[in-house]
């Protein structure tokens, strides 16, 4: 009981201190998310009624949070006629687990915020307007499992930190205009059951072939 006496006021002055230097919580997740729809063209209105501060975070369409601690896991956008660039914001949903912004017309570069997302497990950009060369902060995403770059327009060669990835399983980037050769350290992703390459500028011995169960 005494120790009580002293542990509670010491944690809630913790608890203050911590707010005060700025956690994030679900309201950091809710200016990520509205700074999204102020920034991306939704000509469907989508976005428009439906992610309103008048209604919780976790009920916006395509938004789930975690049962737990009720931040946002997963951010379910494909196919809703969204585009403009992909804002840096998105960096700040620290708990994403899956993100699929697939069918839709986002172009430019992916925003270096997103390497931020450690937590990612699942990336689909597949059938954007996006550029620029696959970005190497993917390497830092080691829990990654997924990610689909399908029909952009990414140039530039596969990053080197794209290989350190040891949980991935599934890769590709078929139809975009990737360059370069594909290294021996393609052997290293021993969890990769699904590869493909297909319709890029690779030279190598899988440049234009789709591998399953390596
Ligand atoms: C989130 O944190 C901020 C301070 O960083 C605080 O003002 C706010 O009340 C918190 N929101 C929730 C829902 O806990
Ligand atoms: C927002 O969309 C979701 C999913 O379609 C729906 O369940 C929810 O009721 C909508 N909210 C509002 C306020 O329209
Ligand atoms: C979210 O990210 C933006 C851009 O990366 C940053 O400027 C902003 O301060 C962040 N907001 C919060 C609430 O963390
Ligand atoms: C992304 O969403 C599309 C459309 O619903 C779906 O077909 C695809 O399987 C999803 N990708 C992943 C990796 O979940
Ligand atoms: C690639 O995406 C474009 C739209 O961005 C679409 O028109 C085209 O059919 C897609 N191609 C493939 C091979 O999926
Ligand atoms: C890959 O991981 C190793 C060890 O974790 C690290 O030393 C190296 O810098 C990483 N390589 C790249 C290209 O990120
Ligand atoms: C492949 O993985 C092994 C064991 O993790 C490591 O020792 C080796 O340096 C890696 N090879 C390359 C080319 O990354």
């Amino acid at each position: 009981m005494r120790l009580l006496f002293y542990f509670v006021p010491l944690f809630l002055l913790l608890l203050k201190c911590l707010f005060a230097t700025g956690v994030k919580n679900i309201t950091t997740d809710q200016s990520a998310l509205l700074a999204f729809k102020l920034h991306v063209s939704d000509p469907r209105g989508v976005l428009a009624n439906n992610w309103s501060i008048s209604y919780p975070v976790c009920n916006w369409v395509g938004i789930t949070c975690g049962a737990r601690h009720r931040r946002v896991v997963a951010f379910y956008l494909s196919d809703m006629g969204l585009g403009g660039t992909i804002p840096p914001h998105l960096g700040n949903l620290s708990f994403l687990v899956y993100l699929n912004i697939s069918h839709n017309h986002f172009h430019g570069h992916l925003p270096n915020e997103l390497g931020q997302l450690r937590r990612l497990r699942v990336i689909s950009l597949t059938n954007n307007e996006l550029i620029g060369s696959i970005p190497s902060w993917i390497g830092a995403l080691s829990k990654l499992r997924y990610l689909f770059l399908q029909n952009n327009s990414f140039i530039g060669p596969i990053p080197d930190s794209l290989f350190n990835l040891s949980r991935l399983q599934n890769l590709d980037i078929m139809y975009n205009m990737i360059d370069g050769s594909i290294p021996s350290r393609i052997g290293n992703l021993s969890r990769l059951m699904n590869l493909n390459f297909g319709y890029n500028n690779l030279q190598g011995m899988f440049a234009s072939t789709s591998i399953s169960s390596l």
